[in-house]
Formats: structure tokens, C-alpha cells, sequence
């Protein structure tokens, strides 16, 4: 069925919004005003956005992390989105790309999408994943974006250690040239498509209707829901690190808890060549994403008015769900409508992010291409950053990533990762992901030995020692 930006869920998630609403005091005054101060703060970022393009996403060379201002770090945090420059030198990237080259002309049996003209490849564990993930300079990357996280008091938590990078292995791309990809709308990590699909990035910290249905992970939004959004900090890391971002187990969902999504190229990847575009002001989105579903417009979409917030009022977009029990009847917030989050596989997957139901966003617009890349660079978004990847591949190479996210180390991360340990031992898919051959079969798979520095060891729960 296509996806046409709204599903009726089942009716306790009109209850859901009933008792969120009743838990916040003045929930009806003080959520209608943060609504309109967030439609009208949007419309002037919009403009912004849309107007400086790629060149204004935040770059900064991987040597000069530790060197970085206030207002540089302030801006990586509003867009939730970076790229690390030289992370590693061109030549070992580039000696990676070929290894992967390589790698699926030998083994022309893994599995790879589009079968016709394999492209994303449903590997782990080749030398060249491997050896990227556990690199000092990406892990101690990854650090760095970890700790751009904190607690509420600003104190040391021992649910929690930044500095400690853990490793989840995910697939890499060798995108061609010319080919369309229009299976990647805006979306937020979370979102799961088809196992035949299959995008790295659809493995989440963030969850769907988890954000608004478990308590823990609705307390990382809790200021938007009080009203007080100028006060929502995307990076405290209280509500996340206990939330339920995986209630129903769905395959294609993360369950470790990851700060940052990204990639690492292995070659040149400019606008237009399949890169990652995405919304670069976090703070806002998450505003707008978590008050949606209690908000309706008053006037007919695409009419003159319609982005007005006069003529957007808390309230449902259908009639009242039967069996509904209004806790208070004075809240019209009847419909079990979450804008963007649709069922899949037994749970439910988004946010997706459309025009039509997020029409704010001025997504057509705000979607902004991630700047040249030279292999050796990273991309980094923040597990709750709005991003797509660019249909088209109009340039005359491949572009490649290896998919590496900055994990740090918690209880639930580092019982992930012994799973994933055991996996990588006997070359099979990581836990997290579809179920489906081994890779022990293929030339040219790592194995623990492959890992040599003691800080990719330990990332990768192996032993210290080789
Ligand atoms: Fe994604």
C-alpha cells in the first residue's frame, strides 16, 4: 500500500495522546502556543536553510576537533549533522574501495541489491568494514561526537561511558552512476524498509512510535510536550539511554543506543553524485515532529492560509476512535493519527517526513545535500536528524561508503556488541540484522586477527591482545 503520510493506528494510541496530554499541566494552552512559536520560528529557518545549501553544513578537519570554538560546536549541535575531514589518509580509503571491489568480484554470490546490478551488499565482515571500524582515527572520532552528549546535571553517569567506543558492523555501498535510488524519503532512523532494500541508516537509536508511546523515551521530548520547547537539548543523554526504541522487535531496528549515524567515504561524493541530504536545524524538527500529531489544520491543505498557524488547532483529523476513553473530553485529540509513523512487520516504523503532512518542514527545500567529500571523510548525523539520500547518481564514478555510527559504551551497548562478537567469530550477520547467510564461504573475510590496535579490540569485544 503506498505510504500516504498518515495511518490509523490502532485506538490505544489515541488513548496514547489522551495521556500524554493529561500528564502536562495546561497541555491545551501551553502546547498550542509552543506549536505556533515553532511554525513561526520555522518559517524564518526555513528560508535560511534553503537559501545557504550545502556549503553552510558544518566541515571541520579531523586533526582540528580538539581545537574547535563554542560557536562551531554550538552550530554542529543545532544542524545534529558533520562532516570530518581526513579521518583517514585518501590512500588507505581508497586501498578499501578496492578491497571491496575486489571482494564482490571473487565472491559474486553475496548478497547485494539490485540483484541485476549489486550495489548495497548485505556484508559485515570483509577486511576493508573491518579494518575502517575499528581505525583509531573513526573510533576516536566517534568519540569526540559522543561527547558532545551529557547528562541532565552535567555530571559523569555510570550508565554511561563517552570515551569508550564501541563497534556496530553494518553494511558499506558502492553506488554506480546513473542509477536511481528513490527508496530513501526524509526520514528519521527508525524507519525500516523492506529487507530487499535494506539502507544501512534504517538501523535506529530512534524509534518510531516509540518516542511518543515509551515514558522513558518520551522524557528526551518532554520539554516540546510542556510547552517549553526552546528548552528540548537533543543531546542529554538521561532519556536515552533507558529508552525502548525497539518495543516490538522488529527486524531492520536497532537496539544499541547510537549518538551519531555515518558513513565513511571511500570515494569523492559531491550534491548530485547519491549523497545524504538532510534537515540541518534538530532542535527545531524535533519540536515540530513531536507536537504534529495533536495538531490539525483548520483549512484545506495546499489552500491559501494553510501554513498559518491560525489555522492549525490541537485536535484529531478523523472522527472520534471507538472505545476510546477520553481522559478529559475537553482534549479533541481523538484520532490515533502519529503523522509519519506507519505499521511494518508486526511493530511500526517512521518518522517519515512528507510535504503533505509535515508541510512546515518545507522539505522540497530544506533538505540540504551534504558538501563535496574526498575519501577518508565522514558524514555524521544525529540519531534524530531528518535525512534522505539523493535518487539520483548524476556523477561519472562510484560512490562508496562503509556505514560506521558512533556507539559509545553502556550495559546495553556492550551486551550488543558480545552478541555481535560472537557473530563476527564464526562470520555470520550481526544480531541486529536480516536473518541470511554466513559470510564464511566468500575470499577475503577479516577475522579477529585483522583487528590489531587494542582500542579496536576492545571496541569490538575481543581480547586486547592478538
Ligand atoms: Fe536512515
Amino acid at each position: 500500500m503506498p505510504f500516504t503520510g498518515i495511518e490509523v493506528l490502532p485506538p490505544r494510541f489515541a488513548n496514547l495522546k489522551q495521556e500524554i496530554a493529561a500528564s502536562y499541566p495546561k497541555f491545551r494552552e501551553r502546547a498550542t502556543q509552543a506549536w505556533r512559536e515553532v511554525i513561526a520560528e520555522l518559517q524564518e529557518a526555513t528560508l535560511e536553510i534553503a537559501k545557504a545549501g550545502s556549503e553552510s553544513i558544518a566541515q571541520v578537519n579531523f586533526a582540528d576537533l580538539h581545537k574547535l570554538g563554542e560557536e562551531e560546536i554550538e552550530k554542529i549541535k543545532r544542524q545534529g549533522s558533520v562532516v570530518i575531514k581526513d579521518i583517514v589518509p585518501d590512500a588507505e580509503a581508497i586501498r578499501w574501495k578496492q578491497l571491496l571491489d575486489e571482494f564482490v568480484k571473487t565472491n559474486p554470490d553475496a548478497e547485494g541489491t539490485p540483484v541485476n546490478d549489486k550495489q548495497f551488499f548485505q556484508l559485515y565482515w570483509t577486511k576493508s568494514q573491518v579494518e575502517a571500524r575499528a581505525h583509531p582515527n573513526v573510533l576516536a572520532a566517534c568519540v569526540w561526537l559522543n561527547h558532545l552528549y551529557h547528562t541532565k546535571d552535567g555530571g559523569v553517569t555510570e550508565a554511561v561511558d563517552l570515551t569508550t567506543p564501541l563497534t556496530y558492523a553494518d553494511r558499506f555501498r558502492i553506488r554506480h552512476p546513473g542509477i536511481g535510488w528513490n527508496d530513501f524519503p526524509p526520514h528519521i532512523d527508525g524507519e525500516c524498509r523492506d529487507q530487499a532494500c535494506n539502507y544501512a541508516t534504517d538501523r535506529c537509536i530512534g524509534g518510531a512510535i516509540e518516542r511518543w508511546e515509551d515514558p522513558i523515551f518520551r522524557e528526551c521530548f518532554s520539554s516540546i510536550l510542556s510547552g517549553d520547547w526552546r528548552s528540548h537539548d537533543p543531546y542529554e543523554l538521561d532519556g536515552r539511554l533507558n529508552a525502548s526504541n525497539s518495543r516490538y522487535g522488529r527486524p531492520n531496528q536497532s537496539s544499541v543506543f547510537r549518538t551519531f549515524q555515518g558513513w565513511l567515504a571511500l570515494s569523492e561524493i559531491a550534491p548530485t553524485q547519491g549523497t545524504l541530504r538532510v534537515f540541518p536545524n534538530v532542535y527545531l524538527s524535533n519540536a515540530y515532529i513531536i507536537l504534529r500529531p495533536f495538531f490539525r489544520p483548520t483549512v484545506a491543505a495546499g489552500s491559501a492560509g494553510f501554513l498559518n498557524p491560525e489555522n492549525w488547532e490541537l485536535g484529531t483529523h478523523h472522527a472520534v476512535v471507538p472505545g476510546l476513553f477520553l481522559i478529559d473530553p475537553s482534549l479533541d485529540i481523538s484520532s490515533s493519527e502519529y503523522p509519519g509513523i506507519y505499521a511494518r512487520d508486526g511493530g511500526y516504523t517512521g518518522p517519515r517526513l512528507t510535504p503533505e503532512v509535515h508541510p512546515h518542514l518545507e522539505l522540497e527545500k530544506t533538505m540540504i545535500s551534504i558538501p563535496k567529500v574526498h575519501p577518508g571523510d565522514a558524514v555524521f548525523w544525529h540519531c534524530d536528524v531528518i535525512h534522505s539520500v539523493e535518487s539520483e547518481h548524476t556523477g561519472t564514478d562510484d560512490s562508496a561508503v562503509i556505514y560506521i555510527p558512533a556507539v559509545p559504551l553502556t550495559p546495553i551497548n556492550q551486551a550488543y556488541i558480545e552478541r555481535q562478537r560472537e557473530t563476527f567469530l564464526k562470520s555470520q550477520r550481526p544480531p541486529d540484522f536480516p536473518k541470511g547467510p554466513g559470510e564464511e564461504a566468500f575470499a577475503g573475510i577479516a577475522g579477529p586477527d585483522d583487528v590489531v590496535a587494542p582500542i579496536g579490540r576492545r571496541a569490538m569485544g575481543l581480547p586486547i591482545s592478538v
